[in-house]
């Protein structure tokens, strides 16, 4: 099983194995701590023992759905933290009304060391990417893959047709379904590459430690050299 991983000051990964589909994906939760206050982002499947390793970091106050597809277990973890603050995507709580208390996203989260944007172009999936100044990391969900080749079959045949096994970037999925308007997202991404990013955690794939900016760089220049 996935152990939490310290990616730097006051940030942490959890790895989830996952398949949906056949596909073995597997989806990481983010975990930035303030003071003993912790942020859960994209809360997964999470075993007890994993529970454990994140309670034994501080106190979970914050829930957080950070676009509109990373909704799959968050009942789950508001049912664990009552207490919690539950944060979601624009329009997510129009696919679940069920998410109790949960609100918008707010404008800023400075207080948690974060910066962030809300991803324009992007109308079905409204994902808000974070930069963690403490850990110099950029947070991102789905708006990067990064797999080295697959060891499953079936997964990593999916991810060479969507232009995502054994490359960091943008799926073919993200590109060509997602993209509804390329000089939005342009825009945004020119804005995320002036934060000084070592480290990358995203939702599915390895986390990218060290030259985070110049990768980021490169995965979106098709994009942003087109402006
Ligand atoms: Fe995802």
């Amino acid at each position: 099983m996935a152990h939490i991983q310290e990616i730097g000051p006051e940030l942490w990964t959890v790895k989830h194995p996952f398949s949906m589909a056949g596909l073995r994906l597997g989806t990481t939760t983010t975990v930035v701590r303030h003071e003993e206050e912790l942020m859960v982002i994209s809360p997964g499947p999470f075993k007890e023992t994993q529970w454990k390793e994140v309670e034994a970091l501080g106190r979970v106050s914050l829930l957080v759905a950070p676009n509109k597809m990373h909704h799959l277990f968050l009942s789950d973890a508001q049912d664990r933290y009552p207490e919690a603050r539950t944060l979601v995507a624009p329009g997510l709580l129009e696919k679940r009304p069920d998410l109790k208390g949960a609100v918008e996203l707010p404008q800023s989260l400075i207080e948690w060391g974060l910066q962030q944007r809300l991803l324009g172009g992007l109308p079905d999936l409204k994902e808000t990417v974070f930069w963690h100044s403490p850990s110099r990391t950029l947070i991102c969900t789905d708006l990067v893959f990064n797999f080295s080749s697959h060891p499953h079959f079936a997964t990593r045949c999916f991810l060479c047709l969507n232009g995502a096994n054994g490359s960091f970037g943008p799926t073919r999925v993200l590109k060509h379904l997602f993209l509804k308007d390329r000089e939005l997202l342009a825009a945004d991404l020119e804005e995320i590459v002036k934060w000084p990013i070592e480290n990358i955690v995203l939702g599915h794939g390895d986390n990218v430690i060290g030259d985070g900016r110049a990768k980021m760089e490169s995965a979106f220049g098709w994009l942003t050299r087109a402006r």
